[in-house]
């Protein structure tokens, strides 16, 4: 949700480093960019609707300036026109900003009444000229932005620069994250990190309410008492080349790439030490797995392995249901809260809204010292690396391995038919991300209308197939539970309509099938996904997957789904790694 950074310092130009620092930050959103850099003492704007090439289009890049800031925007307030593009002014205050100022309108019209005017519709240019309103009275950049935290509701991560003070850049943040990075005699402040890895891996993270004072030489934070805090230096474990597309066209087809890796990885952060810094789960007599999007389908993974194996109910929430709802929890509860970027605001309100019950908490975290991480009591980071592409691949993949471990975890599955498993699965995996699935893409790409179908835990697979193809390539497309389908969806099904349906779970294969044989009949182009040799002419075309042991198996079975989607979005033209109203990181509720 909106990228922002910006750069102090005598020894590069400003521009440079701020643009190809929102260029890796891009996936965050882009709609509209913007820059503001200061040279000869005067603020220059320049900002463009559309991706970074289009601002990049406007701008000199031999200017010498030695601090700027940039925004690269994900929609909220406003049309995503150029009047709305960050970064915003007004009186002495350029800012930008990531995140959502709910109480804006109410400010707005305290401002009004006190004679400032407003070009765009956004919640930004409203909490600029809040900054500037309260400066004008007390003349102290630091008081004013204190001031504006215990003000502003809602998230922000500002990057923000007073023309009374041009030898520093001033940040804010509360829930929307942002980092400062030293250099020698420059700092840099971003949304994220890879925007900062061409220059460093050495970072730090600013906390809710912090002000940082940042010079060429110096950085200062204030915590809201605005006393000056010493702040811990972490080192990003990824390298710069790392985040880097690395020969693939694409960042998702490089990510699916890396699953191999990514699974070892995990696999080796834990398998051996088991879960050193968290308590025995099977202390809790109900679990709650709370998350987004594909971190949700995760969950549905993990409820089915953890029900069926360790016996515990799993009851898996939507988080932007379960903060609003009543939920039945006690102190036996554990919340499982799953999240790549660990800055998603639902599933982040979520954890606080339990925690404040004192409900106990584990994450699933993919971002280190991101705010779900860090505010949760336990946390397990999986160990995807560097995710870019909207459309997640490898932490998805990262996430059903952790609960797959989660599941031996608790049960104390050892046996060394899991472990010979379990050494076979990169290699599986690397066959898998080597398979052309252009020929079923080819199939199905013309079609408005694609579903998928399966039962138990072949249908929580299903549910992130669904989503991947319908995220990146603008496809319709539903899961269904198999047997649910006639109870009214079957009426979709004409002639040509592909329906893909999973079966690994071979206890269900006959079932499976005599759904699959209800839409063949009535006319569907039937993808059949299994582990079974069976064959027949109840389908089209049938790819086979590896069978495995049930907690690994959907860590194979994605691999096809992700492909088709990628392929399928290919064929369509779609812009694969950053598809159309989406962002990476979702901090907007
Ligand atoms: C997946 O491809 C999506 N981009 C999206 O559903 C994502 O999984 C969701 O927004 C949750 O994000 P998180 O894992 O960072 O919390």
């Amino acid at each position: 949700m909106c990228g922002i950074t910006g750069y102090i310092g005598k020894n590069k130009k400003a521009i440079d480093v701020v643009i190809n620092g929102l260029e890796s930050l891009e996936y965050r959103g882009y709609d509209s960019a913007g820059i503001a850099y200061v040279l000869d003492n005067k603020v220059n704007i320049v900002k463009e609707q559309g991706k970074i090439i289009n601002l990049k289009s406007k701008l000199d890049f031999s200017i010498q300036s030695n601090l700027a800031i940039g925004h690269t925007r994900w929609a909220t307030h406003g049309e995503p026109n150029q009047i709305n593009s960050h970064p915003h002014s007004q009186g002495k205050f350029t800012i930008v900003h990531n995140g959502i100022i709910e109480n804006y309108l109410e400010l707005k019209q305290e401002l009004l009444e006190n004679g400032y005017k407003f070009k765009s519709s956004t919640d930004t240019e409203v909490a600029c000229a809040y900054m500037d309103f309260l400066y004008n009275k007390n003349k102290n950049i630091l008081l004013t932005l204190n001031e504006v935290s215990k003000i502003f509701r809602g998230s922000y991560a500002f990057g923000i620069i007073c023309s009374d003070d041009l030898n520093n850049l001033y940040a804010l943040r509360k829930t929307s994250p942002l980092i400062i990075a030293n250099g020698n005699g420059e700092n840099y402040i971003a949304s994220d990190v890879p925007a900062i890895l061409r220059y460093t891996n050495k970072y730090m993270l600013l906390d809710d309410m912090e002000i940082a004072k940042i010079s060429n030489d110096k950085v200062e934070v204030y915590n809201k008492d605005l006393k000056v805090i010493k702040k811990d230096i972490l080192e990003f474990e990824g390298s710069f080349e790392s985040s880097m597309k690395g020969g693939y066209e694409h960042f998702m087809l490089k990510e699916i790439h890396e699953e191999p890796t990514v699974f070892k990885n995990t696999i080796n952060a834990y398998f051996d030490g088991d879960f050193k810094n968290i308590p025995d789960l099977s202390k809790y007599n109900n679990i709650h797995i709370v998350a987004c999007g594909s971190a949700y389908h995760t969950g549905l993974i993990g409820k089915y392995l953890i029900e069926k194996y360790a016996n515990i109910p799993v009851y898996v929430e939507v988080a932007s249901e379960y903060r609003y709802k009543h939920n039945f929890y006690d102190k036996n509860t554990l919340v499982i809260l799953v999240s790549q970027s660990g800055e998603t605001a639902d599933t982040l309100a979520s954890l606080r809204m339990v925690k404040e019950e004192g409900i106990d908490t584990l994450s699933i975290v993919n971002v280190v010292g991101s705010s779900i991480a860090r505010e949760s009591k336990y946390v397990i980071y999986t160990k995807a690396g560097c995710e870019i592409a909207v459309a997640t691949t490898k932490a998805y993949l990262a996430q059903i391995t952790i609960f797959a471990l989660l599941t031996m975890y608790l049960t104390n599955n050892k046996s060394e038919e899991i472990l010979n498993e379990i050494n076979n699965i990169p290699s599986i995996l690397e066959e898998n991300v080597n398979i052309d699935y252009n020929y079923i893409a080819n199939e199905i790409y013309q079609n408005q209308n694609i579903f998928f179908i399966g039962r138990g835990i072949d249908y929580a697979i299903c549910m992130e197939g669904s989503l991947k193809l319908k995220e990146i390539s603008y496809i319709n497309s539903v899961a269904y539970q198999a047997g649910e389908l006639k109870h009214g969806t079957i009426s979709l099904i004409e002639k040509n309509t592909p329906v893909i349906a999973i079966c690994t779970d071979e206890s269900l294969l006959e079932k499976t099938i005599s759904n699959i044989k209800e839409v063949k009949a009535r006319g569907a182009k039937v993808i059949f996904i299994t582990t079974s040799d069976i064959v027949g002419d109840f389908y089209d075309f049938k790819i086979s997957v590896s069978k495995v042991n049930e907690l690994l198996q959907p860590i194979t079975t994605i691999v096809p789904l992700q492909l088709i989607a990628y392929n399928v979005a290919k064929l369509n033209g779609c812009d694969i790694d950053k598809p159309r109203n989406l962002a990476k990181s979702v901090t907007v509720e």
